[in-house]
């Protein structure tokens, strides 16, 4: 079986309580959850109201979207004080409040540290565009000449003209990676590592368990107008890390680094190894493979991706994902295979974002309940902690009239009633989805609650499933040779104990030989349907519906985990 660890350390050996390496994470935009005042904005204070329903699913770690103060020119990734909550949001008071009924609940919060920029409104910005000796303008990054490749490296393609710009009160361009209105911050400063230090140290003082960091790739550039592929400074997420766990012993830290796989070991602490760099990564590139899988049901890439992905340190996790509140990248992907996945996934030019992805949510790209399941069952299973999108749970839409990612960031539909339940206000801050399929009246929480054979209580269970499998996160795993294309097979081993799970990418049904050659390999219980497979030889021929997928336990129900932690 294949090793988790390419550097020789022995999994059995690792601490078992690092929470983060089996942890169901929620991901949700204060935003568009609950407006408890009526003013047409979600607040903390409905965040509150709705903690218990966040722990009926049964999520345990909660990943909120930035809520500082904020011109909001997008969606909070342009933070104009670190230190607060956008007032309307609610008073930092409220924020205190919502982290203890959190915690009394048992969550775990994770907030976002966008510090790779500020908003152009920053104080910090202000002082340095006015004056040339302000002690922050070597907070930002500036050239007086005109940059000769001022079009190069654009994030967000057909819409963000340049990385830099002119200011004419400073008199010189400022770097931006992402768009005018958010300036570089210049990583490389001491003193602005040093004021990312006490922005982190402040939200750990109030208790959060970590926090996912923004753009972790352009985070690490030393950037300057003669460079056009500057140098990442890695040793930065090693200081990053001592720090916080300094601080805080088991927060973490959640890398936003859609990276080649050949790339990715120094984000994970390089040679460091173990107890270096950021603990856990969003697997971008798995994720992509699963959408091409998805799209035309060819699951070797996938696997491929998988393997390429693997060997990670036994202390490091990925997140595994389906959708977020971008849009979803494909661009690593080749050509052919990206435009495969959109004339599937995203066949209008407006369904596209960026040259590279997809502005919609999951249900209606997947188009069916079938294939729904299929996708959150796959990242239910594979290895890592996987992350729940706000509204997945009930098959919420996207709005393809909003602006950009905008399409995917509704308000929650909770009820039938006037605006989904979300606000009384009539005018939401984003509209809520009324017509079709997807509108408030068929899609929301209250039926869904009501109907056993609802996907919000489809997910519920698969949530309690994925518990009880902790050797998803913990294990080591391989893939399992099979002959049926388009089929998935993953064996999981951890503490003597063997999970099983298979993926039909396929329209049809398939029967499928799977050879589990381990201890107990000669039973199979199937953990969703009634059902278990015995074979002496330990060679199972297993059905799979169109689209069907199946999680077993291996050598029946006494082998499971014996110590879920220590
Ligand atoms: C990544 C975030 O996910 C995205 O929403 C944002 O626009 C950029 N970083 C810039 O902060
Ligand atoms: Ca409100």
């Amino acid at each position: 079986m294949s090793k988790p660890s390419s550097d020789g350390q022995d999994p059995a050996r690792v601490i078992e309580d690092l929470w983060y390496k089996n942890a169901i994470i929620y991901s949700l935009d204060v935003e568009t959850f609950m407006d408890a005042n009526g003013d047409g904005i979600g607040d903390f204070e409905g965040l509150m109201r709705r903690l218990d329903y966040l722990q009926s699913l049964g999520v345990e770690v909660l990943w909120l979207a930035p809520f500082h103060p904020s011109p909001q020119k997008d969606n909070g990734y342009d933070v104009a004080d670190h230190y607060g909550v956008h007032p309307r949001y609610g008073s930092s008071g409220d924020f205190v409040e919502f982290m203890h009924q959190a915690k009394k609940r048992g969550f775990r919060v994770i907030i976002d540290l966008v510090i790779n920029h500020t908003s152009n409104e920053h104080p910090w910005f202000q002082a340095a565009r006015q004056d040339e000796d302000s002690k922050y303008r070597s907070y930002y990054v500036w050239s007086k000449e005109k940059p000769e490749f001022m079009t190069d490296g654009v994030v967000f393609p057909g819409v963000q003209e340049s990385t830099w710009t002119y200011d004419k009160k400073a008199r010189a361009y400022f770097h931006h990676r992402f768009y005018e209105f958010q300036p570089d911050l210049n990583m490389i400063n001491p003193k602005v590592r040093a004021e990312v230090r006490r922005i982190m140290g402040y939200w750990l003082e109030l208790g959060v368990a970590g926090f996912r960091v923004d753009a972790v790739p352009f985070l690490l550039e030393a950037n300057a107008p003669d460079k056009t592929e500057p140098e990442r400074h890695f040793e930065y997420l090693d200081e990053m890390r001592q720090f916080l766990q300094w601080r805080v012993g088991d927060a973490i830290l959640l890398g936003e680094a859609n990276v080649a796989p050949e790339e990715m070991k120094p984000y994970f602490g390089g040679n460091g190894g173990a107890g270096s760099g950021i603990h856990m990564m969003f697997n971008f590139y798995v994720n992509q493979y699963l959408f091409y899988a998805l799209a035309t049901a060819n699951s070797e890439p996938l696997a491929q991706a998988l393997r390429e992905t693997q060997g990670i340190p036994a202390t490091a996790q990925w997140a595994q994902f389906l959708r977020n509140h971008d849009e979803l990248d494909l661009g690593r992907l080749s050509d052919e295979r990206r435009e495969e996945v959109f004339a599937r996934f995203a066949p209008e030019e407006s369904m596209q974002l960026y040259r590279r992805g997809i502005r919609r949510r999951l249900a209606p790209m997947m188009g069916d309940r079938r294939r729904e399941e299929l996708a959150y069952s796959l990242i239910f299973s594979l290895p890592g902690s996987p992350v729940i999108r706000y509204g997945d749970e009930i098959g919420m839409g996207d709005d393809m009239r909003l602006d950009e990612r905008d399409a995917v960031r509704t308000p929650m539909q909770w009820s039938n009633e006037s605006q989904a339940g979300f606000s009384t206000n009539q005018e939401p801050v984003h509209p809520v989805i009324r017509e079709g399929i997807y509108g408030y009246e068929r899609v929301n929480v209250e039926a869904q609650r009501r109907d056993p054979e609802s996907l919000l209580n489809w997910m519920t269970r698969m949530v309690r499933l994925r518990k009880e499998c902790p050797e998803i996160g913990w294990g080591e795993w391989e893939i399992l040779d099979i002959e049926t294309p388009g089929v998935l097979a993953m064996r999981y081993e951890w503490h003597g104990a063997g999970l099983v799970t298979v993926h039909n990418f396929r329209e049809i049904p398939r029967q499928v030989d799977l050879v589990v050659d381990v201890d107990g390999g000669e039973t199979l219980v199937d953990l969703l349907n009634e059902g278990r497979s015995q074979s002496d030889d330990r060679k199972h021929q297993i059905f799979l519906e169109p689209h069907g997928y199946h999680w077993f336990r291996v050598g029946g129900l006494n082998y499971s985990v014996a110590r879920a932690s220590a």
